[in-house]
């Protein structure tokens, strides 16, 4: 087995999960060096004991390094991958992958003609809860879905720094949107049709700290995505709509279930649920034989860390695989994440096909 041999460029909080990642638990690539503007980080690297770069472009002539890992701030993700790429080196870019589309495209056009292959860390396809909700409504349990569901809530605001910085990157539809985005259309095999989005600065001047976004597929197929840093109070983290059944898993440990209909025929019982806030036949509760419970819980058998990123890069390096994460489909979540802001400025939906 070849061992390929890193170089990360930025080496802030998420470089600190790769070199841990690649020094822990993976044996196919190795770090050897890094390069950040911040003089702190570069000697944190050092006394790690890898090379510390004294330029951008030290690492990219060096023969040694395969793979670059571009893990700096959002804004200089394009310039360092097209160089990077533009030195024969394969790379694996942070998401977001780019600031917008147009600089994605630029960054395609340079991978294209290069020796080397491009990918992005999308990592959270391989999240344990998001892996459970697919192969569950994939399988049918609750019959055909029509509303997706997907949130992630905190209550401690944004971390400080580039993240509340419009020029570098921040806000949360970048740091998390981008995320729950390329999930639900790595999941829904269809086009996006209309984008509506609603964008919160509740304690932020420059950047949105919480937003709610919803996606029209083609079929109609509602997602529903928010991402919260002020909430006290959580949601679920899936919830899903079926026309048999509900499903919901409550956070990212797994735990949750399915409710699915036995009896479809039998929806209405003469009966009047008398409740505390009067008589209703509507929201009466069915009855407990007319439905079946099944507990969700963690999916052991799936890998959720770097390795699967890491892994997808190099079998297309080697040719004995497609990328699985492709720029073309973080094009996509780029338009979506463009129509978002769209929406977000003008109060209204906007229709796209992307
Ligand atoms: N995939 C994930 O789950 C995940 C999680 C967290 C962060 N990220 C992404 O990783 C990237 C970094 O985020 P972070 O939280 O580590 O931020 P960070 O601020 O901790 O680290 C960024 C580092 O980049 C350095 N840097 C900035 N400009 C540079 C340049 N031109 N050349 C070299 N170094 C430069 C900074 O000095 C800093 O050390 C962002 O794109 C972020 O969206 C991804």
């Amino acid at each position: 087995m070849k061992v390929y041999t890193a170089g990360i460029i930025g080496y802030g909080g998420m470089a600190g999960n790769h070199e841990k990642v690649m020094r822990v638990d993976y044996d196919r690539m190795k770090l050897k060096g890094i390069f950040d503007i911040n003089a702190h980080r570069c000697d944190v690297a050092r006394e790690q004991g890898y090379y510390v770069y004294s330029s951008r472009e030290e690492m990219l002539n060096d023969p040694d390094i395969d793979v670059v890992i571009v893990a700096a701030t959002n804004d200089v993700h394009k310039e360092i991958a097209i160089a990077a790429l533009k030195a024969g080196k394969n790379v694996i870019c942070e998401k977001p992958v780019t600031m917008t589309s147009a600089e994605l495209k630029e960054v395609m056009e340079v991978a294209e003609k290069s020796d080397g292959v491009f990918t992005v860390d999308q990592n959270r396809r391989a999240n344990k809860d998001f892996v459970l909700m697919m192969r569950n409504v994939e399988a049918g349990r609750i019959g055909k879905p029509y509303v997706i569901e997907s949130r992630v809530e905190g209550s401690r605001g944004m971390p400080g720094g580039w993240r509340t910085e419009k020029k570098l990157g921040g806000g949360m539809m970048l740091d998390w949107g981008v995320h729950l985005i390329d999930q639900i259309m790595y999941f829904v095999k269809e086009n996006v049709k209309e984008v509506y989005c609603k964008m919160f600065k509740v304690h932020y001047d420059e950047v949105e700290d919480n937003l709610k976004l919803i996606l029209t597929f083609e079929s109609g197929l509602v997602a529903q995505i928010e991402v919260g840093t002020n909430n006290y109070i959580k949601h679920p983290r899936w919830y899903v709509l079926g026309d048999e059944g509900t499903l919901q898993i409550d956070d990212w440990d797994c735990t949750g279930r399915i409710v699915r209909c036995l009896d479809k025929e039998n929806i209405w019982g003469e009966e009047i649920a008398v409740t505390k806030a009067g008589p209703t036949k509507t929201m009466a509760p069915r009855s407990p034989e007319t439905v079946q419970t099944f507990e969700l819980s963690e999916p052991n058998d799936v890998i959720d860390n770097l390795t699967v990123v890491y892994n997808q890069l190099l079998d297309a390096v080697e040719g004995k695989a497609e990328l699985t994460i492709k720029p073309a489909q973080t094009m996509r979540v780029m338009k979506v994440m463009e129509a978002a802001f769209e929406s977000a400025e003008s109060g209204n939906a906007v229709k796209v096909n992307i």
